[in-house]
């Protein structure tokens, strides 16, 4: 039986009460932190970057797991794992070629940190195939990126199948997290698919029962 875990985007955090969000994340017992790091270049938004994930890395107990949506990750992946990222998670789309995408992946894992890689909604999930040995981590992209609250989009649930399908089959340790519009019924639909890793910020922050939602999530 898969354990299913949690990782609350911190982009739907109160952000004037960092210390004590993070503090619920805690407490709810979820494994990962998400950090979303938006340029408004590779996607419509800005949201924090490195002196943020410095300041907050080392001080809970959480995988930081830092969703780079950016148009560099070769220049700043490396930071953000020398910055205190566990895994640093860049986009597929972020690249001109596999050869690029091959270098950032190399890059990462060289400044200490493990590495995923991130399809958007309009991207095959099979362009993954040949990356998948060297990937700790797949994330599938359930929204368009750059905003949370948006809704869930079921075209990603046959992406999770089919990835899913491939690492059984060889065996291969990564893990495949799914990002956008999750909560507790297209949690349901997420693991069902074969998800490892449910990412959730607008259901889980902001609501008085987050422990209750995390159990809810985990459900699946
Ligand atoms: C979107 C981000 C997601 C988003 C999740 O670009 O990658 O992590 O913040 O927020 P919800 O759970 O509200 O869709
Ligand atoms: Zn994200």
């Amino acid at each position: 039986m898969r354990k299913i875990d949690v990782s609350p985007s911190l982009l739907a955090a109160d952000f004037l009460h960092l210390e004590k969000e993070i503090a619920h994340c805690e407490k709810a017992h979820v494994g990962y932190l998400h950090f979303d790091v938006m340029d408004g270049h590779f996607v419509p938004n800005i949201s924090f970057g490195l002196p943020v994930l410095k300041s907050l890395a080392r001080r809970h107990s959480l995988i930081n797991d830092v969703h780079i949506m950016i148009s560099d990750p070769l220049t700043y992946g490396p930071q953000f794992a020398k910055a205190g990222a566990d895994i640093v998670t860049f986009h597929y789309e972020a690249l001109k070629n596999d050869a690029e995408r091959w270098d950032v992946i190399h890059a990462i894992k060289k400044a200490g940190a493990k590495v995923g890689m991130s399809v958007k909604p309009q991207t095959e999930a099979n362009v993954l195939i040949d990356f998948l040995p060297q990937l700790d981590l797949v994330l599938i992209m359930s929204v368009e990126p750059g905003f949370g609250g948006q809704s869930f989009m079921p075209s990603s649930l046959p992406k999770i199948v089919f990835i899913r399908d491939i690492i059984d089959r060889h065996g291969y340790p990564t893990l495949i997290e799914v990002d956008g519009g999750i909560q507790e019924d297209t949690a349901k639909l997420c693991v069902r698919a074969g998800v490892d890793i449910l990412v959730a910020g607008s259901y889980l922050f902001g609501h008085d029962d987050f422990n209750e939602r995390v159990t809810a999530l985990r459900l699946g």
